[in-house]
């Protein structure tokens, strides 16, 4: 099955299964034009570097609700972000997450840049955060490889090689599935798969939109991969 069928079959399924989760625009919204926001969408993604959309969502609730917008969030006092951040963990992220602010105002108008290397250079903002802001927020044809997209690839293709050696190739087999069309629900759509279907354990495969192109399904055995080196 050619790797456009492939995305095909995800967005359908993703139209029908997104996840609400309140940094996402949901279907209605969507067909009528309406894109992220994204001070939204990189708030979401600091706050989930590490951290489950579980612990993030009552936080990203509260931020929001208390800053609604960057302007908002770059005029406040250190002290009261890390407040509102305190259980979240990772402390450096909300230190960064207010320089961040700060300078997307002050260098940028107060709009985030919408391409890969300009994110990249704001604090806070590694690869893979500058990809998924890039894909969600602006339809950038980015590839977003997490942890939950690692293991939706290794079986997808049936790859053995063990981690973490064989990311690079799973980022590679990633790629060639991201659609010119898309690109954000597509990022979206393959997390979900995994925290919600291509389970680490016992995944749902009785219900995967991809069991048909899936290679480890053919191949019998996969909740065995990804491989991973003994420690
Ligand atoms: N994990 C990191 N970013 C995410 C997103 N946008 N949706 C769901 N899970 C995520």
């Amino acid at each position: 099955m050619c790797n456009s069928r492939i995305s095909a079959l995800l967005l359908a399924w993703y139209d029908d299964h997104a996840r609400t989760l309140p940094w996402r625009v949901g279907p209605a919204a969507r067909a009528k034009g309406i894109r992220p926001d994204p001070y939204r969408v990189w708030l979401s993604e600091i706050m989930l570097q590490q951290t489950t959309v579980a612990a993030v969502r009552g936080y990203f609730e509260r931020f929001t609700a208390r800053w609604p917008d960057i302007h908002a969030l770059a005029a406040e006092q250190e002290g009261e972000v890390m407040a509102q951040w305190a259980g979240l963990g990772y402390y450096a992220r909300a230190r960064n997450l207010l320089k961040c602010a700060r300078m997307v105002v002050r260098d940028h108008g107060g709009r985030f840049p919408d391409d890969h290397a300009a994110l990249l250079a704001l604090p806070g903002i590694g690869p893979y955060t500058a990809a998924a802001i890039a894909a969600i927020a602006f339809d950038r044809p980015e590839t977003v490889v997490d942890g939950n997209v690692e293991r939706v690839i290794a079986r997808l293709f049936d790859i053995h090689a063990p981690l973490p050696g064989v990311k690079p190739l799973l980022r590679e087999r990633a790629a060639t599935l991201t659609p010119q069309q898309r690109p954000g629900d597509h990022a979206q759509a393959m997390m979900d798969l995994g925290a919600t279907i291509c389970t680490p354990r016992a995944p749902a495969c009785g219900i995967c939109p991809l069991r048909g192109p899936c290679a480890g399904f053919r191949a019998g055995d996969p909740a065995s991969l990804p491989r991973r080196l003994p420690k």
